[in-house]
């Protein structure tokens, strides 16, 4: 019977060296250690042997149990960390790179970011805020009552509880003032909203970029200032521009300042409505009654307020010639960026 074991443990140890997968692990087990394995078969004959002979045998066949077992935990270890490294061994550095999805700025953003630099840069705060807006930020804040007429002019999607799509940025300087309070330098580039009959230069969602600043003593001088400065950062040349008297209810004097087409370098076309200038630039003193609405007296402080047509803009920038594209998503336009 010890021969027996003997040669049972040779012949284990000469099939586990020649292990290579996991599922030869288990054939072994059960070829040894099974139910019907050669070393249980032996264990189980241990008890028709001489009385004298069984410690020995015993001891012989379990140490022999003891140590297929650990061997096989050993194999097991060794082929399962095999396998990891085979996968590392699987990313090949020599093949070719895979081609990765690069995405551009919009036009609009790229414009959007330069303001807000040329701004910061003159002490702007840069802020945001709400798309859904109450009447009264939308328009009576900024001394647009229920009754104007002005209201007329932004032809405003409303919602069934009374507040509205932000027809204009110009939502946001009531708010400002009674946040921030005065003195204060802000401009809020925000997304508009308007219920336009949409062609090459309406659509019922545009950007705009809208600046207050509210200080002691500013007037007409400093708001021309900062407007020239605004055109010269973003052109990089000189534009020609032209300014008339507007009307907002919430500035008093109210501009226009219009820049010559850049599209049709002033000769008239679809998108300066064959006029040859662009509105882009309204703007003016803020009103004594807004001042009040935001919570600053208006014997102390004045200000300035514009709303650049950033939308605009972008198009005069890039000689964009239909402003339905600008919210196209079509990758041929938005690719040249
Ligand atoms: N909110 C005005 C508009 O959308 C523009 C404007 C802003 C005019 C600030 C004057 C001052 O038409």
């Amino acid at each position: 019977m010890l021969d027996q074991l003997e040669k049972i443990k040779k012949q284990a140890q000469a099939e586990l060296k020649k292990i290579k997968e996991n599922s030869e692990i288990e054939k072994f087990r059960l070829k040894y250690l099974g139910r019907q394995g050669e070393l249980t078969k032996v264990l189980r004959q241990l008890k028709d042997i001489a009385e004298e002979e069984k410690p020995k045998v015993g001891q012989l066949a379990n140490d022999l149990k003891l140590i297929i077992a650990e061997e096989l935990k050993n194999i097991a270890d060794r082929l399962s960390d095999q396998g990891e490294s085979d996968q590392v061994t699987k990313v090949d550095l020599t093949l070719p790179g895979q081609q990765i999805l690069v995405g551009s700025l919009h036009p609009n953003t790229i414009i959007q970011n330069e303001l807000e630099d040329i701004f910061r840069s003159l002490g702007f705060m840069v802020l945001e805020g709400p798309d859904v807006e109450s009447d009264y930020y939308n328009f009576e804040g900024l001394n647009i009552p229920a009754d104007h007429p002005a209201r007329e002019m932004q032809d405003t999607f409303w919602l069934t509880d009374g507040h509205a799509l932000k027809p204009h940025t110009s939502a946001l300087q009531v708010r400002t003032m009674e946040k921030y309070g005065a003195p204060l330098r802000a401009i809020f580039p925000g997304r508009c909203f308007r219920y336009e009959a949409t062609d090459a230069s309406h659509e019922t969602t545009f950007y705009q970029l809208e600046g207050l600043m509210i200080d002691k003593d500013i007037s007409i001088a400093n708001l021309i200032a900062v407007m020239k400065e605004l055109l010269r950062a973003v052109f990089g040349r000189d534009v020609k521009v032209r300014q008339r008297p507007g009307f907002f209810p919430f500035v008093e004097p109210a501009f226009e300042l219009d820049i010559n087409c850049m599209i049709c370098e002033g000769k008239g076309c679809s998108v300066c409505k064959q006029s040859g200038w662009v509105e882009i630039l309204p703007c003016g003193l803020v009103h004594p009654k807004v001042l009040e609405y935001g919570g600053l007296d208006p014997q102390v402080w004045s200000g300035f307020a514009f709303g650049l047509g950033l939308t605009r803009l972008v198009m005069m920038k890039y000689g964009i010639d239909d402003i339905r594209l600008l919210q196209s998503g079509d990758l041929r336009f938005l690719k040249q960026f």
